[in-house]
């Protein structure tokens, strides 16, 4: 009887979860766009997520690599940035720009914590990146470019601040309620510029890569 009662509860507590995810999907996705807010940053880094984005596998698939400047568009609290960090290694460097204070402070605590310290947090707006021209090797967005308003502004200071032939990558996954469908992400970056290079089916998403023009 015991059992029988603790198996109630635990149905019921995930009945729950799942309602109060589902409400906060549609409350988010329907009514009014914008950044995701602060106050639901634990869900990047829920420990399902795991099952859905697998860190190191997907810093494989974003390209990211040993001695390369990188830029990490929107990294929120840091899910992707600490391995990305140790990644880049002594002679590379991130670059982890987002529009939310809070999230930035979240993420240099993250990074401290970590000993990583190639990873720079810096407050800024995707549709005016404070870099330089052709100085980004890989640039990345997990579950981002549907929370950038002017989506063809924001894309075209990625292309400005990539190298010539450098890589973007764009990762969207239907837990996010600002999901761009796949059609949606290619015809927008070949819009701007870009040239669809692979293409990643994960879980729940995919991640589609770009390469920046040769010359602009
Ligand atoms: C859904 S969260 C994803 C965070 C992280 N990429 C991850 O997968 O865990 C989107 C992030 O993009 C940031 N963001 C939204 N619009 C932005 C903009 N215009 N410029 C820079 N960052 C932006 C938000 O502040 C938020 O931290």
């Amino acid at each position: 009887m015991r059992t029988l009662k603790r198996l109630l509860f635990a149905v019921l507590a995930a009945c729950g979860l799942l309602s109060f995810y589902v409400f906060w999907w549609f409350t988010e996705r329907y009514s009014g766009r914008g950044p995701m807010s602060y106050t639901m940053r634990w869900i990047l880094h829920q420990p399902l997520r795991r099952l859905v984005h697998p860190v190191r596998p997907m810093l494989d698939k974003f390209g990211v690599r040993s001695g390369a400047t990188v830029l990490e568009l929107g990294p929120g609290n840091g899910y992707f940035s600490i391995e990305a960090g140790r990644r880049l290694g002594d002679g590379g460097r991130l670059v982890c720009l987002d529009i939310q204070r809070p999230m930035l402070h979240d993420l240099r605590g993250r990074l401290a914590t970590a000993g990583v310290t190639n990873a720079h947090p810096v407050l800024g707006d995707a549709h005016h990146l404070p870099l330089a021209d052709a100085s980004v090797d890989v640039a990345f967005l997990v579950t981002v470019l549907g929370e950038i308003p002017a989506r063809p502004r924001g894309l075209a200071e990625l292309r400005r601040v990539l190298k010539p032939g450098a890589i973007l990558s764009i990762t969207e996954s239907l837990t996010d309620p600002d999901y761009q469908f796949e059609a949606t992400v290619r015809d927008v970056c070949r819009a701007s510029g870009f040239t669809p290079r692979d293409h990643h089916p994960g879980l729940l998403g995919f991640t589609m890569n770009f390469a920046a023009p040769p010359s602009r």
